[in-house]
């Protein structure tokens, strides 16, 4: 990202279809296991879907994305990002609060995401924001030449 970027002015706006080819290519940058635009466009054509865009600097540009899926009174948080140029920024948790509040107003009840448990920085993010461990999936993540790692499940109650 170029030029000095204010962090004070951030701006969270709903992800939409449109915005699957951007989404992909910020996850890209962030993920080992990269998800494509196709992916990305069925996750926010779908009814349920309640996912944000951080957008920062002059002209804006796009720095984060969460993506999350309501369900009744719950909601999974799918994937969420922070470009590596923008982090520890407080991006991340305005995007997750975002997420919460539209979620709560939809009248969910409570909040899962995994995250693998060497995954320092999402972790110290979601527990920050009051995210218990409720689970773990042994061997979840599978990493190419290294061994498997548990995913954690996280349960926020809103
Ligand atoms: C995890 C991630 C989204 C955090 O984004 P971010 O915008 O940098 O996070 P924030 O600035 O909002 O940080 C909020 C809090 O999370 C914790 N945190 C964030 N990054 C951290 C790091 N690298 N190490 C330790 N704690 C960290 C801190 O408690 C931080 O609060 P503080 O800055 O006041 O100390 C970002 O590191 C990322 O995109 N990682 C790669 C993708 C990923 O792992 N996504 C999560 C999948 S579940």
């Amino acid at each position: 990202m170029t030029g000095a970027i204010d962090y004070r002015h951030v701006s969270i706006l709903w992800a939409s279809p449109e915005h699957a080819p951007e989404l992909a290519q910020l996850h890209a940058g962030l993920f080992a296991k990269a998800w494509d635009a196709d992916s990305f466009l069925r996750l926010l054509a779908h009814p349920g879907s309640t996912s944000f865009l951080a957008r920062v600097g002059t002209p804006p540009q796009t720095a984060g994305f969460i993506v999350s899926q309501l369900a009744a009174d719950e909601a999974e948080i799918l994937t969420l990002g922070v470009r590596k140029d923008s982090q520890r920024h407080g991006i991340a948790r305005r995007l997750v609060e975002a997420m919460a509040r539209a979620a709560k107003n939809a009248e969910v009840r409570r909040l899962f995401l995994e995250v693998g448990q060497g995954n320092a920085a999402a972790l110290g993010l979601y527990t920050g924001l009051g995210f218990k461990e409720v689970g773990r999936r042994k061997g979840y993540y599978e990493h190419p030449g290294a061994a498997p790692e548990d995913a954690l499940v996280l349960a926020l109650a809103l």
